[in-house]
């Protein structure tokens, strides 16, 4: 519900409550944000202070030292982080936003060219708020939709030019919100290649506290994720206000505590490697936002973020849909592919259950390194006779669907496609191109570049054959610059690349939507909602290391639902790490997630395959009702990775204890179950006894101490008298 009471807006679903102000019908005020409330009477009133040493404004003498502007602008006396900044042709930059209008409707409309969230009129009202500079010749749109049953705001901003002169957009981040002065954590991700996702908590002080992307994608570096949480929280408690943005390019997420202990967080599009020309009449979208609060710890906020995307953000027809567990070739054969070995390992993928073979990289080398042929998707018929057709063939005669491996951003210096087209690659004139991978990137920004990959895509889809594609993208962003830019339009190409990138992606799901496409980015570098509208699962990390895999599952599966990940059981000695696993522990740690395999099945004795068979079916049991399970982290102490998945309707669970080393403090640890039904009993699979909901949560069983590493229990729970 939207409430416009006299200068007030009060956006509130009954759990959450959003109010903003006009004041001197002039400036947007931050009132509130947080756990619901029933009605607002103009409580907590901003303290204006006139203070020494700054500005007075309207009415009430207000100085802007700490002012809670709902979308900041600099040049007055706010010296805090900014939301948006422009530069006028004659380098002027300055602005003075004012209260226009509003406007309130059912549901939500779709950004333009960009990815968001979907809410439908039933799901969700919008308030849009617009300010403009008359002088400027700038009209801002902020945007606020209000989800009716989830404690969730997306917000995002349209800037248009109402004057007669071009302008710059130097920033224009999707959202600012302002916080009261307490004592508070921020909590985000940071990564690197094989090593993505890790949980980073630290106190907020004054100054700013900033992470970022300046690679040209989200990255495996820092996550576009910034929260600031009460310090008692944990994983079932605690205040949290976090903010997570719909864009797969550079991002800035940033808080900021000023001198009085006001906080102020942004997130949005990073304004360091970016510039926009706006012409008069012309639009310019943001990214979209998405704000979450809970008073339920990290739990609360997963939750929240998991049926967010798994319901509103990914691609429609796969919200209810069970994924195919796959064998994927990499790990097997890397580019050393041949119909042969291919032929035999379908023969025993059949035969294991698995129902999608993915072939990925080498079927177009023109040897087995991976720098010859990038960006022809031409097939190696040398390595496949009868070409990908017959591939996919032979796939569906052992009654398998089939999948095909692209980088389709990606050109190599050895390829027909860069002799013919030197120029479609990001580079600047007079400099060498930089290598990644022995890889160039296309500029995807240029509408023939778009149609070029487009085509050759489809090309492939078009027989009907692939029902799967792994969307593949290895290496960051440099030599941003687009041939086709003129001078500071230059400083475009960054987030151009972003939009030619959802272009295309648009383009060929729309056409191809029961194809499911896999994001990768070396693993999970590219991991963010913005793909995520496109592909309804994501490559994890290039890691597949059991202990490894405990630490980078857990990272994203605080954001992402498990259906959304990739996790693979892979070989043993690993053949990043070299640790050495059991099948099992392998299978326990992938099994909440999107299970695959990714491993040579003639190098499996015969004992694993029956094995591998063997977890194969239980795990499509268990799917069915884990798609939308609950997934819950549990507190611990740092030998161990615990979680489980307890069904929508309570009647199951399944939990999870890793203990990554054997020693003696671990033998009185306890595994508390969380989010049964305290008033059923539950038969407990492994022991065969029955014990009560609140005694399993209270009490908790004791976690045997076996004499190994790495170490996976599992416990299964079935509601008594199902
Ligand atoms: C990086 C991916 O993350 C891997 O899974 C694999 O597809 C390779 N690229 C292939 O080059």
């Amino acid at each position: 519900m939207i409430l416009k009471q006299g200068n007030y807006f009060h956006l509130t679903n009954g759990q959450i409550s959003y109010i903003i102000e006009v004041i001197d019908e002039h400036y947007l005020v931050h009132r509130y944000f947080g756990k619901g409330i029933r009605r607002w009477n103009d409580s907590g009133k901003v303290a204006y202070y006139k203070r020494s040493y700054n500005t007075e404004h309207g009415m009430g003498n207000i100085s802007f030292d700490d002012f809670p502007f709902e979308f900041p602008y600099q040049g007055h006396g706010d010296y805090r982080i900014e939301a948006i900044s422009i530069e006028q042709s004659d380098g002027i930059s300055m602005l003075d936003l004012s209260y226009v209008n509003y406007k309130i409707y059912k549901g939500k409309d779709n950004l333009n060219g960009l990815p968001s969230l979907r809410a439908e009129k039933e799901h969700a009202e919008t308030l849009e708020i617009i300010c403009e500079d008359q002088v400027a010749g700038v009209r801002v749109t902020l945007y606020y939709t209000i989800y009716h049953d989830q404690n969730v705001i997306l917000r995002h901003q349209k800037l248009e030019n109402i004057g007669t002169d071009y302008f710059y957009i130097n920033n224009i981040q999707s959202m600012s919100l302002e916080l009261p002065s307490m004592n508070w954590d921020c909590i985000s991700f940071y990564g690197a290649h094989a090593a993505e996702a890790n949980l980073s908590r630290f106190p907020l002080h004054h100054g700013i506290q900033r992470i970022e992307s300046r690679r040209g994608s989200s990255s495996p570096n820092y996550h576009p994720f910034f929260s600031i949480v009460s310090p008692d929280t944990n994983v079932s408690q605690g205040e949290i206000y976090a903010m997570h943005l719909v864009y797969s390019g550079n991002f800035l997420a940033q808080a900021e505590m000023d001198q009085f202990g006001c906080v102020r967080m942004q997130i949005g599009i990073h304004p360091d490697e970016f510039i926009w020309k706006l012409d008069p009449k012309a639009v310019f979208e943001s990214p979209e936002a998405v704000l979450v609060y809970t008073d339920q710890g990290l739990n609360g906020m997963s939750h929240i973020f998991h049926r967010l995307y798994r319901e509103h953000l990914i691609p429609k027809q796969f919200v209810n849909q069970n994924r195919p567990v796959l064998l994927n070739s990499w790990e097997a054969m890397y580019c050393d592919v041949t119909m042969d070995k291919l032929e035999r390992q379908m023969k025993l993928a059949a035969k294991a259950g698995i129902e999608l073979f993915v072939l990925d990289d080498g079927w177009f080398r023109e040897g087995n390194t991976t720098d010859t042929s990038m960006g022809d998707w031409e097939c190696n018929y040398e390595k496949l006779p009868g070409g990908i057709r017959q591939v996919a063939q032979k796939a569906h005669d052992m009654g398998m669907q089939f999948g095909l491996w692209f980088e389709p951003e990606a050109v190599g210096k050895r390829s027909k496609l860069y002799e013919k087209h030197p120029d479609w690659i990001l580079h600047v004139s007079g400099y060498e191109p930089t290598e990644g991978r022995h890889e160039y990137l296309l500029d995807l920004s240029r509408q023939e570049i778009q149609d070029y990959l487009v085509d050759i895509i489809c090309s492939y889809l078009k027989d009907g054959d692939i029902q799967y594609i792994k969307w593949d993208m290895n290496r960051p962003l440099t030599d941003v610059c687009s041939e086709r830019l003129n001078g500071r339009q230059k400083g475009e190409t960054a987030h151009r690349y972003v939009l030619g990138l959802y272009k295309i992606l648009s383009r060929i799901t729309s056409e191809y939507p029961e194809v499911l496409i896999e994001g990768c980015s070396s693993g999970g570098a590219r991991f963010d909602p913005g793909m995520l509208y496109y592909v309804a699962q994501n490559w994890t990390s290039d890691n597949t290391d059991v202990l490894d895999r405990t630490c980078i599952q857990s990272g994203f599966s605080y954001l992402y639902p498990p259906i959304l990940m990739g996790a693979h059981v892979s070989a043993s000695p690993n053949h990043q790490t070299g640790r050495e696993s059991s099948l099992s522990v392998r299978y326990q740690v992938a099994r909440q997630f999107n299970l695959g395999y990714e491993l040579n099945l003639e190098c499996v004795d015969k004992n694993e395959v029956e094995e591998i068979r063997n977890q194969i079916e239980a795990y499509k049991v268990d799917r069915n009702w884990m798609k939308e399970g609950q997934f819950y982290h549990h507190d611990t102490n740092q030998n161990y990775v615990m979680w489980s998945t307890v069904s929508k309707n309570q009647e199951k669970c399944m939990a999870m204890v890793f203990r990554k080393r054997h020693d003696f403090f671990s033998s009185h640890e306890i595994f508390h179950f969380l989010g049964l039904n305290p008033h059923w009993d539950y038969y407990l699979e492994q022991d065969g006894k029955i014990y009560g909901g609140d005694e399993l949560m209270r009490i908790g069983l004791s976690i045997p101490l076996e004499k190994r590493d790495q170490d996976a229990t599992v416990w299964t729970l079935q509601k008594v008298g199902l």
